[in-house]
């Protein structure tokens, strides 16, 4: 399923960044820093000393860089994983899937599927580097395979917002009570029982 989101994805096996990075947008900022941080950001991130890693309910986030308004986010999810759809109120963003088993989800339908996926000759995924923008407003969620699945967020912090955990900007289901607790701003619903319909609401 095809969805006017995704941007690019790179060439198999290629080291190539996504299209964005090549042609950014003079007027988009979000754009130009994908480029930046694609083309000239330290290969060793900027992990930081204090606040490194944040785990809640088995998703672990990293912070690899930070300097507001920007922030990109690192996040590992375990196998067998729902994450519901939910929308970040203060961030704009692009996601960069890099590995493992994911069907991402964007304005309801899936975008990737896992599934119909087989490995390329490093063992890769051929989707991998495939960047998807998520503005502000757009739903969007995930269900993840036996492998769990590896992407990280390069965010554009708005309204004035310091950059934080994406995951504590959300309106919408949450993955479970740790992150209900951890929550700062949107309408966060904490839900008995997640299934795939919850991740992808168009597909069922
Ligand atoms: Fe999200």
């Amino acid at each position: 399923m095809q969805n006017d989101a995704i941007i690019t994805q790179s060439p198999i096996g290629s080291n190539a960044p996504p299209r964005p990075a090549m042609q950014p947008n003079p007027a988009d900022p979000l754009e130009q820093f994908l480029h930046w941080f694609l083309t000239q950001g330290s290969r060793i991130g900027m992990v930081p000393l204090l606040g490194a890693v944040v785990q809640t309910d088995k998703v672990a986030s990293i912070i690899w860089y930070r300097k507001a308004p920007f922030q990109v986010e690192l996040f590992i999810i375990p196998p067998h994983y729902i994450v519901p759809e939910h929308t970040h109120p203060n961030v704009d963003s692009f996601e960069v899937y890099l590995g493992g088993q994911i069907n991402f989800s964007h304005t309801g339908k899936y975008t990737t599927h896992w599934e119909n996926q087989i490995p390329d000759q490093y063992g890769c995924s051929p989707l991998r580097g495939t960047v998807t923008r998520v503005r502000p407003n757009d739903p969007h969620g995930g269900t993840f395979g036996p492998s769990g699945g590896v992407f990280f967020s390069v965010q554009h912090w708005l309204n004035g917002v310091e950059p934080h955990r994406v995951g504590f900007d959300w309106d919408g289901a949450v993955v479970g009570p740790e992150h209900m607790a951890r929550v700062v701003y949107g309408d966060a619903v904490l839900k008995p029982e997640l299934t795939p319909k919850d991740a992808a609401s168009g597909e069922f």
